[in-house]
């Protein structure tokens, strides 16, 4: 991911570094720094300083440690935390026995250094990291200090700093949110290494438990996409007999970064300072879904974002609580479906799963050297043994860990996560419950073949109540697989009278009017139940038969996929053909995103869940679905919300169906709207899925900036918007692009990532561009990306018609093709 907009934006910074004629960086024993004199220390490099400052309101002074050159305060270490002082009275400095005190009025000590050893003649200094160190002056070594405040961290886990243990002395680094924004002493919210033989993140709110990153696999953790080395900073775990701890170093000095925990917010984030706009940014920050939340889902319960509920049993278990599932009863969890036996060990296996984060490490053991056989053999041998896997995931694995009793808070995390083996009875793999199923299903057909030879009893019914029960169990399994098979037969799609319509229209009335859509007008409509309908009645112009239309509408009612606007029926009399769909509250995409009120309602989470849905509902209509369908109408306006605000997609299989006379891939009639057609589509008719895939480009380029690629957007440029991002983004100046209202919500890597397989959708020549489910995979992976090519063209302002015979669904504008610039 090309983070070199940040490096590009704070590298400005350090111009500003310039020194300060009177600062200091060190005070010895005849020296102190005193609150009513302002005094201060300054970093040699200008980077921090030691001062004394208030919060809020109130009157209360703190020591601290904060940026010299962000004009924000951001305070990064606290040293009174608990003990404000109340008046200006604070003075810093080195008594006669060479300890580090804070005093306030009548030399009352109101905080003080717990150095180990006294010092002769020791020295108080700033250093350019902002750790602030008691040394002895004439100390050789730069690293022996006898007092530093790295050791002894508030919220701000800065560069350099080990947060872990030092198993010496005992020390533990642990970060501590602030109470309030104007309250430094310490919060519920902490976090640091939890001691296991498996050591592991671990966020407590309280003495509670309230995430976990899982333990570190030799390159990151399992459950922490964000804790991972990067271009800007790398990380580092070490784990020995003398110290557990992580640690991150800015690669280059090149942006202002840190991480902090937030109380109000209840956030571990990480921030990049953007000099630019003079604001933090957040570039990652966890927890980052409901999944994060430690133990959701309780013991074998596997959390996956996108599957409802969000809790699933894994394979072989099933819910705790047995009636139904509801969200107080995820966390009793999921017991064994088959129960193992302990003794026989022919009778156990280990089922491998995939993509996991790792349970809880509390009760665990590791053996570094191990392989897994003997890994699998270490837990076969203890009953208590649930789970193992590789310590270690470096060159194709290394080490084993086994997990003795329950497995707690495990996840399915795509890009991040590991293989874990389960404890099993054997061949309990499959899905145990479906295998009955059939074999009972295959008895009972076999005994009432034989009673009806005999009795000449239909065995009819019992066939189609079984298949529905069948049907019924694969719908809650996954809807995508719904409509692959089986549905040819039965598909009862409702045929609604004009009558019933213009009723439910208000006879088709201006104020039911939602929008015009490429093949007619869509209207709102109430049914005498009260339910709520679309209605889309199509232009007259159709020469459709009969016959052939209800074949069109039947094959559109076959596509189901939950980021698909559903038909619910459709109406034919005369000349009118209609289409009745399930009714959008919350409108079309374009209805919020390209307006200025309205735009706030999404912010980066809900806009990414509307990205991730619709590339879902395209792949389904590339891909997963018997028909193969190319949209060739992909925009703003033709995505829906629904109350929740999940995307769907509208006008599939409306080109296809309605769109004329075209063969594949060529057609003489243009279908589509100008801003979002591909250049091979828009110029020479060609359409492809890749042509789709273009058009989701342009979409992923609009959500992210608020703004319509067709329009006016940078009139001095004659460029529109993905010309415009195109140059930006070059430039290092992504941060530029986004929408305003997405600055403060967005997790900048997510964001990035979109607008970097953005432009490897908007590529040229359709062959560069990746197909649908490449994008589902780039979307949800933290792989690292391709380098785009340029994109595709520019749409230009104001220029004559296109010889083309084209039926585009707004005003048409024409297309020049971009020249390598
Ligand atoms: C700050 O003080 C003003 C006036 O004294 C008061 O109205 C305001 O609520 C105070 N703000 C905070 C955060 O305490
Ligand atoms: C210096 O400060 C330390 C820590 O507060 C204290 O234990 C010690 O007695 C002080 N020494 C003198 C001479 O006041
Ligand atoms: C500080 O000393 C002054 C006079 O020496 C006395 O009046 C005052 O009460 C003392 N304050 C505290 C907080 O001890
Ligand atoms: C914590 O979050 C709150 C609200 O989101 C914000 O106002 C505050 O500045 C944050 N504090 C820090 C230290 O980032
Ligand atoms: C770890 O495994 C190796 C290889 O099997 C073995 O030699 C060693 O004794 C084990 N160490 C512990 C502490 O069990
Ligand atoms: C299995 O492991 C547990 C936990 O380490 C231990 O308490 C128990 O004694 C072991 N049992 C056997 C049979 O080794």
């Amino acid at each position: 991911m090309d983070i070199s907009a940040f490096v590009f934006l704070s590298s400005s910074l350090f111009l500003f570094y310039v020194v300060f004629s009177n600062a200091v960086d060190s005070i010895t024993q005849s020296q102190s720094l005193s609150d009513s004199k302002g005094t201060n220390l300054v970093s040699k490099d200008g980077g921090f300083v030691l001062g004394f400052f208030s919060t809020g309101n109130t009157s209360n002074r703190y020591l601290g440690i904060w940026y010299n050159n962000i004009p924000v305060r951001t305070v990064v270490w606290v040293a009174n935390r608990r003990n404000p002082i109340g008046d200006s009275s604070g003075v810093l400095m080195l008594n006669s026995s060479g300890s580090l005190v804070l005093l306030s009025q009548n030399r009352t000590v109101a905080w003080s250094a717990d150095s180990t050893k006294e010092a002769g003649s020791p020295v108080v200094e700033l250093l350019d990291s902002g750790n602030l160190v008691l040394r002895e002056k004439n100390e050789e070594n730069p690293e022996s200090y006898l007092w530093q405040s790295f050791d002894y961290p508030s919220d701000t886990w800065l560069p350099g700093m080990k947060l872990g243990w030092d198993l010496r002395t005992g020390l533990e680094r642990r970060l501590t949110a602030w109470k309030s924004p104007d309250d430094p002493s310490p919060g519920e919210l902490s976090c640091g290494i939890e001691l296991n033989n498996y050591p592991e993140i671990v966020a407590k709110c309280g003495s509670k438990k309230c995430g976990r990153t899982g333990p570190w696999n030799g390159i990151g953790f399992s459950g922490a996409l964000g804790l991972k080395a990067n271009q800007i900073y790398d990380y580092n775990f070490v784990s020995n007999n003398d110290e557990v701890y992580i640690i991150y170093h800015m690669i280059k000095n090149s942006a202002i970064t840190r991480a902090v925990l937030n109380q109000t917010s209840h956030l571990y984030g990480r921030d990049i300072w953007v000099e630019a706009d003079k604001k933090w940014i957040t570039y990652i920050s966890t927890p980052k879904d409901k999944c994060d939340s430690y133990n959701l889902c309780g013991a074998y319960g596997n959390c996956i974002i996108g599957e409802s509920p969000i809790c699933q049993c894994i394979e072989g278990f099933k819910p705790k609580s047995t009636e139904r599932w509801n969200p107080d009863d995820w966390a009793k969890g999921c017991v064994r479906t088959t129960e193992l036996s302990c003794e026989d060990k022919d009778k156990i296996e280990f089922v491998k799963f995939v993509g996991l984060k790792l349970p809880d490490t509390t009760y665990s053991w590791v053996n570094k050297s191990m392989n897994l056989n003997e890994c699998r053999v270490k837990c076969l041998n203890n009953c208590s043994c649930m789970a193992y896997s590789n310590s270690d995931i470096r060159d194709g694995g290394n080490g084993c860990v086994i997990w003795y009793g329950d497995l707690i808070d495990i996840r399915q995390v795509e890009a991040s996560g590991q293989d874990l083996y389960i404890r099993m009875p054997a061949s309990e793999k499959v899905n145990q419950e479906d295998v009955k199923d059939k074999q009972k299903t295959k008895v009972i057909v076999v005994v009432a073949i034989a009673i009806a030879v005999v009795f000449g009893v239909p065995l009819i019914a019992y066939c189609i109540c079984k298949r529905k029960n069948l049907r019924e169990k694969m719908k809650n399994k996954q809807m995508i697989d719904q409509n692959i098979d089986g549905q040819n037969e039965d598909l009862e799609l409702p045929v609604f009278s004009l009558a019933t319509i213009a009723m439910a229209t208000n006879k088709f009335s201006s104020n039911n009017k939602l929008g015009e859509g490429g093949f007619g007008l869509v209207y709102k409509g109430i049914l005498a139940d009260g339910q709520e309908i679309a209605v889309k009645r199509l232009s007259r112009n159709s020469r459709q038969g009969l016959s052939e239309f209800k074949n069109e509408v039947m094959s559109i009612a076959k596509l189901q996929h939950r980021n698909l606007v559903r038909l619910l029926g459709y109406c034919i009399e005369g000349e009118e053909k209609m289409l009745i769909y399930e009714y959008m509250p919350s409108g079309s995409l374009d209805s919020i995103i390209f307006d200025q009120m309205r735009s706030n309602i999404l912010g980066w989470s809900m806009r990414f869940n509307i990205i991730c849905g619709i590339a879902r509902g395209l792949l389904y209509l590339h891909e997963d679905s018997r028909l193969r369908i190319i949209h060739r109408d992909l925009k703003a306006s033709n995505i829906l919300l629904d109350s929740k605000m999940n995307p769907k997609i509208s006008d599939f299989g409306m080109a296809r169906s309605f769109g004329g006379d075209q063969t594949e891939g060529n057609t003489n009639r243009v279908v589509g709207t100008y801003g979002y057609m591909a250049p091979e589509y828009a110029i020479d008719g060609l359409f492809s899925v890749k042509s789709d895939v273009f058009s989701f480009g342009i979409l992923l380029l609009e959500i992210i900036c608020g703004k319509k690629n067709r329009g006016s957007f940078h009139p001095e440029y004659s460029l529109n918007l993905v010309g415009h991002a195109w140059k930006s983004w070059k430039e290092g100046r992504t941060l530029e692009l986004i929408d305003t209202y997405l600055k403060d919500s967005c997790i900048l890597s997510e964001l990035e990532r979109c607008l970097h397989i953005s432009f490897l959708c908007l590529q040229q020549h359709h062959e560069d561009r990746p197909n649908m489910s490449f994008v589902v995979t780039m979307l949800h992976s933290e792989s690292s990306l391709q380098e785009p090519k340029e994109p595709g063209f520019y749409v230009g302002k104001k220029s004559p018609s296109s010889s083309k015979n084209q039926s585009s669904s707004t005003n048409e504008i024409t297309i020049t093709l971009l020249d390598g610039r």
